[in-house]
């Protein structure tokens, strides 16, 4: 109990060590799906292949039956923020879509999301796409004991809304462990030196959804796909994240280059 005094947000060195082993397992899966991303794929062939690939690692998809949501992962194409349905669409040439995986394994839960592309890709979607990856670098490079919540979501919103994108507010990074969402709350807006202050052994995503347009989304009525308002396009990277004693270890590194979708190494250069 002498660890759990410290913060209810910090983790022990045992939980610690399960959030590792599911964070590099959930990393696992993401960077195969890279693999069969091209046109003519169904977002149910995606489903299919995270569901087999994450049972294959011993763990249990967490978004299966999660409150409700009817499949092992959400596939968000286009203006589809997040929380897409996998189904019969079938992607085409020129899409964008984020694929979200989160394992559940020996009781932890590890969550990581990135937006692929689907073929070669139009001026829009290389924009938007870039600028959330690099929105999820510069939010984790904030990450260090003392520095607060704020301190991310303001350098999240600097960059993007400096480019002219607009940052979702209806949807948070959030803290994960025994639960899949639980304290504290991870705004990708925010205000330097707000917010709650990091302390090292705190275990969260930073998820950041950047919109080409508006801000704006909207649930459609299956109660979970959320969209931009104005049509425009969304894209996120989300990864899992420990608090260490120097600075920040990211749970859920993939083993290599993610496929269709880390190709434009020179974007910003
Ligand atoms: N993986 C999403 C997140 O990053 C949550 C999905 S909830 C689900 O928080 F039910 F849609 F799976
Ligand atoms: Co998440
Ligand atoms: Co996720």
């Amino acid at each position: 109990m002498l660890f759990r005094n410290r913060s209810v947000h910090v983790k022990t060195p045992r939980e610690i060590e399960h959030m590792r082993t599911v964070g590099r397992m959930a990393a696992e899966t993401l960077h195969a799906v890279g693999s069969i991303i091209r046109p003519g794929v169904t977002t149910e062939e995606i489903n299919d292949f995270v569901h087999k690939d994450t049972l294959r690692l011993g763990a249990r998809p967490a978004p299966l039956n999660y409150l409700g949501f009817p499949k092992s992962v959400c596939t968000s194409i286009n203006n589809v923020v997040c929380h897409g349905i996998p189904g019969a669409q079938k992607l085409q040439e020129g899409d964008i879509i984020n694929v979200d995986v989160t394992h559940l394994f020996q009781g932890f839960h590890g969550d990581t999301s990135a937006t692929f592309y689907v073929g070669t890709p139009s001026e829009d979607a290389k924009k938007v796409t870039e600028i959330a990856r690099r929105c999820l670098d510069l939010g984790i490079a904030e990450v260090k004991p003392g520095a607060r919540l704020g301190d991310i979501g303001a350098a999240i919103q600097e960059f993007a809304e400096g480019l002219g994108c607009g940052v979702v507010t209806d949807f948070v990074g959030h803290g994960i462990g025994r639960k899949f969402h639980e304290e504290p709350k991870v705004s990708h807006v925010g205000v330097r030196g707000r917010g709650e202050r990091l302390r090292a052994g705190m275990t969260f995503t930073i998820e950041p959804m950047i919109n080409l347009g508006s801000p704006e989304v909207e649930v459609l009525d299956d109660d979970w796909t959320a969209v931009t308002v104005d049509g425009s396009l969304s894209a996120q990277f989300e990864h899992t994240i420990l608090v260490t004693e120097t600075g920040v270890e990211i749970l859920t590194q993939r083993p290599g280059p993610l496929q269709n979708s880390e190709i434009f190494p020179d974007y910003w250069a």
